[in-house]
C-alpha cells in the first residue's frame, strides 16, 4: 500500500473541506446561546453578600450533576481541541477557515451550560472551577495523531458528544436543561456530519489507510474528558443513570458511523486493508461484549452485587 503523507492528503481531500464548510454555513443556524439560561434564577453568592452555595440548593439528580459536569469542563478544554485540530489541519485556506469556525461554535457550548449551572446553582461552583483549572492546565494531547486518525477519532467524539450532551438534557428532568443540550447536540451533529463526510471522501481516496485509522480509533477510543479529576468515577456514575455507557457507544455512536461508511462493502482492498478490516471486527467484537459485560454487572449490582468499573473508556 502507498500510504499518502499528511501534505498530499490535505491537498486531496481540499475540496471536500470546502464543499463541507458550504454546506454547514448554510445548515448551521446562529443560535443565541442568552436566550437558552433562566436568567430570572439567579442570584449573588456570599462573594456579594448572598448566600453560598449548598448542595441542597441544586434541583440535579448525583447522576444529573456529574453528567453536566463532565460535559462542560470537556467544553472547556476548547483551547487544547483547537491546538490539535490547528496543528493537524493547518491555519490556512479551507481548513483553517473550518477550524476557526468549528472552534468559534463549540465555545459557545461552555459559555451557556456554565451560566445554565450558575443560575441554577446546579453544581458547586468552587469545585467545578477547581477541575476547570485542573483540565485546561493537564489538556487534551492526542500524541501527534495522523490526519486521517484524527479526522476519524473526531467522527466518533463528535457523535459521542450529541449523544451524551441529548441523554443528559433528557435525564434532568429540567426542560429549560433539556432544550438546551438540545440546541447544543444539533451543533455537534452538524460538527459530526462534517468529519463523516471527510472520512467518507478518504476512504475512496486512500481507502486502506482510512480503514486501518478508523479500526484504530474505534479500538482505542478515549473520550476527551478523559483528562477532567475524577473522570473514572463520574463516567460509572454516568453509566449507572445510563446516560452514557458502553451500549450506546457501541450501538448509538461507532455502529451507526461504521454502517454509513459501508465498510463491510468495500471491495477491492489490499492485504492491509483486508487486515485492518478484520481488526475492525475484532475491535467492534471485543467492543459489544464490554457492553454487554458492564449491562450485566450494573444489573447485579442493582442486586446487591459491586458496581463496575469497565466504564472509564467509553
Ligand atoms: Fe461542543
Ligand atoms: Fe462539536
Amino acid at each position: 500500500m502507498t500510504a499518502f503523507g499528511t501534505r498530499a492528503l490535505l491537498s486531496e481531500l481540499e475540496a471536500t473541506v470546502e464543499e463541507n464548510l458550504h454546506r454547514h454555513l448554510a445548515a448551521a443556524e446562529n443560535w443565541m446561546p442568552h436566550e437558552y439560561v433562566p436568567w430570572s434564577q439567579g442570584r449573588d453568592f456570599a462573594g456579594l453578600g448572598g448566600e453560598p452555595w449548598s448542595a441542597g440548593q441544586s434541583r440535579l439528580s448525583p447522576a444529573a450533576r456529574a453528567a453536566l459536569e463532565l460535559n462542560l469542563l470537556t467544553e472547556d478544554n476548547l483551547p487544547s481541541y483547537h491546538r490539535e485540530l490547528g496543528r493537524t489541519f493547518g491555519r490556512n485556506g479551507t481548513w483553517g477557515a473550518w477550524v476557526n469556525r468549528w472552534t468559534a461554535e463549540e465555545a459557545r457550548h461552555a459559555s451557556c451550560i456554565r451560566d445554565y449551572l450558575m443560575v441554577t446553582r446546579g453544581v458547586d461552583p468552587e469545585a467545578l472551577e477547581h477541575a476547570r483549572m485542573a483540565t485546561m492546565q493537564t489538556g487534551f494531547d492526542s500524541g501527534d495523531k495522523p490526519l486521517l486518525n484524527v479526522c476519524a477519532y473526531v467522527s466518533f467524539q463528535e457523535l459521542a458528544t450529541r449523544i451524551s450532551h441529548r441523554n443528559t438534557g433528557h435525564y434532568s428532568g429540567d426542560p429549560v436543561a433539556d432544550r438546551l443540550l438540545a440546541r447544543i447536540a444539533m451543533d455537534e451533529n452538524l460538527h459530526m456530519v462534517f468529519y463523516r463526510n471527510l472520512v467518507t471522501a478518504a476512504l475512496e481516496i486512500a481507502p486502506g489507510q482510512t480503514l486501518r485509522a478508523i479500526t484504530d480509533e474505534v479500538a482505542d477510543f478515549v473520550m476527551p474528558g478523559s483528562v477532567i479529576p475524577g473522570f473514572g468515577r463520574k463516567a460509572v456514575q454516568i453509566a449507572n443513570a445510563g446516560i452514557y455507557d458502553l451500549r450506546i457507544h457501541h450501538d448509538d455512536v461507532i455502529m451507526p458511523l461504521v454502517r454509513h461508511w459501508q465498510i463491510f462493502e468495500i471491495a477491492g482492498l489490499d492485504a492491509e486493508g483486508e487486515r485492518a478490516r478484520q481488526d475492525l471486527v475484532a475491535a467492534l467484537e471485543t467492543l459489544n461484549a464490554r457492553a454487554a459485560r458492564f449491562a450485566e454487572q450494573r444489573a447485579q449490582a442493582k442486586t446487591g452485587h459491586s458496581p463496575s468499573q469497565d466504564q472509564v473508556r467509553g
